[in-house]
């Protein structure tokens, strides 16, 4: 009970230090006005901004590393590839994996996930075999199954949601069974923001032996993820919604996984040896990394793992939640305004509708006003199905974003209601 008590008194003395204001200034962006705006920017979940420490080290690396990875025996090529698995180990310890050569970088979560599919499930996975995810996934955690389940013959099964956004944790134990070959899950949902029971997950797959991957795409920029901890099989995130650069992404896996699943693209720095009759491969990770990988990229996230382990995790987290809690409280004030997503625990997700108007009207109108959010389905059409609306409108918080701009939001929703004679 103590512990619990002095876990919320540093969390509440994390957030009270919280000096928004100072990190707002590391953010280039923030200072541009949209339509004769100052820019508020609520579009997070969909991708974050990068502080001028990520944009320089980019620049730094054109302008005095660029060479390509692991050929060179020139300086320029032995610099750059130090970088480049200096940032392998950097996301290593980040996730807290046990190896570098479980950290395998790809373009982003949709290619880690489909690498998995592909990998792991197309060998290996047959008809009668059972892939189960949940309600709430983003498309990238069901396309690549439902194309592995074409492949293979294996079924899709679907552990629903309940009307607050939470997953049925009774109907998903009913559906862990002998036939469940892998579940994936989202750690947190990108529509909902609901932050999923993992662990729990994780103990009841692996009681029938299933292994288990985890979306963190939007779990990776709020929470403390530890591999380890968590036991996955195999977890994903993106570099740019951890305020890092587009086109990188990570794929963690156990190693004796890994090790096991044939390649997923053929190419260079993949083998070992070539010849016409038979090609052995790379060792991990790089089995899993043919071609010229992003390298500017790969720096560019570690510089972003190294800004958020700066302020840190915990304190970025109590700040995004009280930013969320706040929101949620004027939200309610608001009457024609339904909440889409209330789970008990949820991280930087405010997702509504207005009655009568179309989530796209919110939209263009707040646009108007500097406010960008994301309306639309959020690549979560069964999630729209399961709330019965075409799309929600969605705010989503980072560390640079301020209360203010939260009454800047509400104030925009009362005009958006204004205009339609509410
Ligand atoms: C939960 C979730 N999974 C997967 C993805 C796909 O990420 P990316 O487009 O970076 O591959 C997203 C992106 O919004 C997401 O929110």
């Amino acid at each position: 009970m103590k512990s619990a008590v002095n876990e919320i008194r540093a969390v509440e003395a994390a957030h009270l230090q919280f000096d928004v204001a100072r990190w707002r200034e590391d953010f280039p962006i923030l200072k541009q006005t949209v339509h004769g705006k100052p820019l508020v920017y609520l579009d997070n979940a969909a991708t974050s901004q990068k502080p001028a420490s990520v944009i320089d080290c980019e620049n730094r690396y054109y302008t005095t590393l660029n060479a390509n990875v692991h050929r060179g025996i020139h300086d320029l090529s032995q610099r750059a590839t130090d970088a480049f698995e200096a940032a392998r180990e950097k996301v290593r310890a980040f996730i807290n994996a046990a190896d570098t050569k479980e950290i395998v970088f790809t373009r982003g979560t949709t290619e880690a996930i489909n690498l998995v599919a592909q990998s792991y499930g197309r060998s290996r996975f047959k008809a009668g075999d059972e892939i189960l995810v949940t309600e709430m996934e983003h498309h990238s955690n069901i396309v690549p199954w439902q194309l592995l389940c074409e492949q293979t013959g294996a079924r899709l099964c679907v552990a629903p949601i309940d009307d607050a956004g939470m997953l049925r944790m009774d109907k998903l134990e009913a559906l862990v069974n002998p036939r469940t070959r892998l579940v994936a899950i989202a750690h947190v949902s990108n529509a909902l923001g609901t932050v999923n029971p993992v662990r729990r997950i994780i103990d009841l797959a692996h009681a029938v032996g299933a292994p288990v991957l985890v979306d963190g795409a939007q779990a990776a920029p709020h929470l403390n993820v530890d591999v380890r901890a968590l036991d996955c099989d195999f977890y994903t995130f993106s570099g740019h919604k951890l305020y890092g650069p587009t086109g990188i992404g990570v794929l963690y896996g156990k190693a004796a996984l890994l090790d096991a699943m044939p390649p997923y693209q053929g190419g260079g720095d993949m083998i070992s040896r070539v010849t016409f009759e038979k090609t052995s491969y790379n060792a991990l990770p790089f089995k899993f990394e043919a071609g010229t990988p992003n390298i500017a990229g790969t720096i560019g996230l570690a510089a972003a793992i190294d800004y958020v382990e700066a302020i840190g995790l915990d304190a970025i987290a109590a700040h995004e939640n009280d930013l969320l809690d706040y929101a949620t409280r004027r939200a309610d004030e608001l009457p024609g305004l339904t909440q889409i997503g209330t789970a008990r625990d949820k991280a930087s997700i405010l997702s509504f509708t207005l009655e009568g108007i179309h989530p796209h009207e919110i939209g263009t109108i707040l646009d108007h006003r500097g406010i960008a959010i994301r309306t639309g389905h959020h690549c979560a059409m069964p999630v729209m199905d399961h709330f019965g609306v075409p799309a929600t409108a969605r705010a989503s918080f980072a560390l640079y974003n301020t209360r203010s701009e939260v009454d800047a939001l509400i104030e925009g929703v009362r005009e958006v209601q204004a205009l339609f004679g509410q």
